[in-house]
Parts: structure tokens; C-alpha cells; sequence
């Protein structure tokens, strides 16, 4: 199978999963990425069963809507059950980096308000420790230099993702070589640092149930 093939099939059995669960007052918390989108087309089929969705990012949010999806203020909705989102890394604990979409800061946001969040992945962006992947971390544009040293001080190398400005208007440095043997402590690091927004490491608030696409079906973790 491909890669965007197994993307499908995670999208699929997400929706498998929440669809009963769903009735007509139920908001879904949307992420964004590749397999959101695999997600979020597989679910317009079904759009009559449910009320509407908060996004994680604009991208998501102009899908929804061409699709005739109705999205609310995530102001408006207080906490729903359910929030669907992809992965750039996972580990077995469920814990994520997210981010290289650069809607990591809305993505946790959203996170944070949905009782379950149910991650959706390929097999590849499963691994024993996360850092391969550079940690994204949105920063206000003025302390990009700023973060960046005290970056270098933990240990990794932050690259300036160049032309990027996210929906908060926030730019990204994306953070290599990281070996990350403590997610929960470097992600409370990397917060504490001044002119951060936020960064890419969904360890605090881990993934709930890990649905991972291989090629001999969705595994799923708990
Ligand atoms: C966006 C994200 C995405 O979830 C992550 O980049 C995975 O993307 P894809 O589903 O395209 O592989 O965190 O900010």
C-alpha cells in the first residue's frame, strides 16, 4: 500500500469509530495536514449526523466549508468528545510531535478541549524516540534570534522555517538533532521559554488512541 493509501484507511477507521458515537448536537475538533484532509472528506459523507466542527488552522477550515461543513468559534462550543488530528511522530506512549503543517498552536488548543483525541498515522511516523523529525516551535517573529540561542542551549539546532507565517502570525524554527528521551520535560522547557507560543511536542496532553495505518491493517493503540 501507499503511504496516502494508509492515510485513508486511518481517516476511515476514525470515522468507523466516532460515527456511532455522533448525534446532532456533537461538534468534531478537526486537524489539519494530509490525513486530516483524508479524514475530513471521508466524514462530509456523513455530514447530516452531526452539527458541525471546530478547525485547527484556516486550511482546514476553507476544506470544511467546501464541503458544507458549518465550523463554529471554538469560543462557542466549550469542550466536545472528540478531537482528530495527524502526526509527524508518535511514540508508543502516544506521545506527538505535530507541527510540520505549522498549525501546531491552534492543533493544541483544540487538543485541549476534546475529551478524546484520536491521532491518525501512517506506520512510518511511528519510531523509538522522538526527534527525528525536527520539533517545530511557533515563536513571536521578534524573538526568533532570542529563542533561537536559548534553543541551542538545550542542545538542538533550530532552522528558521523561511516564508512561513502561521494563522497566528507567528513564524517556526524547526528544531534538529533532538534526542528526546523526556517529551513532557522538554515540551515544559521549550514553553517556559520567552517568545515562545508553543512547540510541537504533544506530550503533556498525549493522543488518546493512536490509529496507525500498516500494511496489514489499523492497529490500535490505547
Ligand atoms: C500539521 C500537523 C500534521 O498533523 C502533521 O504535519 C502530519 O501531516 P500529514 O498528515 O500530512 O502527514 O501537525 O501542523
Amino acid at each position: 500500500m501507499t503511504q496516502d493509501e494508509l492515510k485513508q484507511a486511518v481517516a476511515q477507521a476514525a470515522l468507523e469509530y466516532i460515527l456511532p458515537k455522533l448525534d446532532k448536537d456533537s461538534v468534531i475538533g478537526i486537524g489539519t495536514g494530509s490525513t486530516a484532509n483524508f479524514f475530513i472528506d471521508a466524514l462530509a459523507e456523513h455530514k447530516d449526523l452531526f452539527d458541525g466542527a471546530v478547525s485547527s488552522s484556516k486550511a482546514t477550515e476553507d476544506r470544511l466549508k467546501d464541503h458544507g461543513i458549518p465550523v463554529y468559534d471554538l469560543n462557542s462550543v466549550g469542550s466536545f468528545e472528540f478531537y482528530i488530528d495527524g502526526a509527524d511522530e508518535t511514540n508508543e506512549r502516544l506521545e506527538l510531535i505535530k507541527g510540520g503543517g505549522a498549525a501546531l498552536t491552534r492543533e493544541k488548543i483544540v487538543a485541549a478541549c476534546a475529551k478524546e483525541f484520536i491521532c491518525i498515522a501512517d506506520e512510518s511516523k511511528m519510531v523509538p524516540m522522538l526527534g527525528q523529525f525536527p520539533l517545530p516551535v511557533e515563536v513571536i517573529p521578534m524573538a526568533r534570534s532570542f529563542v533561537a540561542r536559548e534553543i541551542v542551549k538545550l542542545g538542538g539546532d533550530p532552522v528558521y522555517r523561511e516564508g512561513v507565517i502561521t494563522d497566528n502570525g507567528g513564524v517556526i524554527l524547526d528544531v534538529h538533532n533532538l534526542k528526546i528521551a523526556s517529551p513532557m520535560e522538554l515540551e515544559e522547557k521549550i514553553n517556559q521559554i520567552t517568545g515562545v507560543i508553543t512547540n510541537g511536542l504533544f506530550a503533556l496532553r498525549p493522543a488518546d488512541v493512536l490509529m496507525l495505518g500498516t500494511s496489514t491493517g489499523v492497529n490500535t493503540l490505547k
